[in-house]
C-alpha cells in the first residue's frame, strides 16, 4: 500500500483524485442549476480550500466572482482564549448571493463563526459548499447546502488539507493509519 509519512504520522490512500473530481463536478452542476441568475460571490476559506476552489471554479459555467479569506486565530480576551476573526474580505457583500467554499466541516465551529460575521454584512443569502463533512463530529446546527463527500471521523490530508502545514500538495486524500 502506498503509505505516506508526515512527521510522526502515517497516512494511507483514502479517496482518489478522479473520485474527488467526480463529486466536485456534481456540486458545481448543482450550483450551476440553482444559482444560474444569482451572479454569486464565492468566498473561499484559505488555506485548506484552495484546491477545491480551483477545481470547482473550472466546472462552473454561470457568471460568478471569487474572493479569498482566512479565519485567523488570535488570543482574545474571551474565556475560551481563542477567537477567530475573518480577514481579507475587501468588497461589499450587501444584497449579494454568497457561497462560502470550505475544505472540511468538522465540529462546525469555524463555519458558524464565519456565518455570523458574514450575516452582519447584510448579504441577500449565504450558501455553504464544503468538500468534506464529518457528520459525527458536528457540534452545531448548520445547513450545508452543497457537500461533495461525507467521511468518517478520522484525520485526513491531501487535496489542500494539511497535517501541521504539510501534505496539502497530494492529489489524492489520505487517511491516518491507526
Ligand atoms: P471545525 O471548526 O472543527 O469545523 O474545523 C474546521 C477546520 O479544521 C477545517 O477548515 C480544517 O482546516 C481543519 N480540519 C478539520 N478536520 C481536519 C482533517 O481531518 N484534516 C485536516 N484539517 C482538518
Amino acid at each position: 500500500m502506498n503509505t505516506v509519512q508526515i512527521k510522526d504520522k502515517c497516512f494511507v490512500p483514502f479517496i482518489k483524485e478522479a473520485d474527488i473530481l467526480k463529486e466536485v463536478e456534481r456540486v458545481a452542476n448543482e450550483i450551476n442549476r440553482d444559482l444560474e441568475n444569482a451572479a454569486p460571490l464565492f468566498i473561499s476559506v484559505l488555506n485548506g480550500s484552495f484546491m477545491f476552489t480551483a477545481d470547482l471554479m473550472r466546472f462552473l459555467t454561470i457568471p460568478s466572482e471569487v474572493s479569498f479569506v482566512k479565519m485567523a486565530s488570535y488570543s482574545g480576551t474571551s474565556s475560551t482564549g481563542q477567537v477567530k476573526e475573518l480577514v481579507g474580505l475587501n468588497q461589499s457583500i450587501e444584497g449579494r448571493t454568497v457561497v462560502i467554499v470550505e475544505d472540511i466541516v468538522d465540529t462546525g465551529l469555524t463555519m458558524k463563526r464565519m456565518l455570523e460575521t458574514l450575516e452582519a454584512l447584510k448579504p441577500k443569502e449565504i450558501k455553504i459548499a464544503t468538500l468534506l463533512v464529518k457528520p459525527d463530529k458536528l457540534k452545531v446546527d448548520l445547513k450545508l447546502d452543497y457537500i461533495a463527500m461525507k467521511i468518517p471521523n478520522d484525520f485526513i490530508v491531501g487535496y489542500g488539507l494539511d497535517y501541521d502545514g504539510l501534505g496539502r500538495n497530494y492529489r489524492d486524500i489520505y487517511t491516518i493509519l491507526k
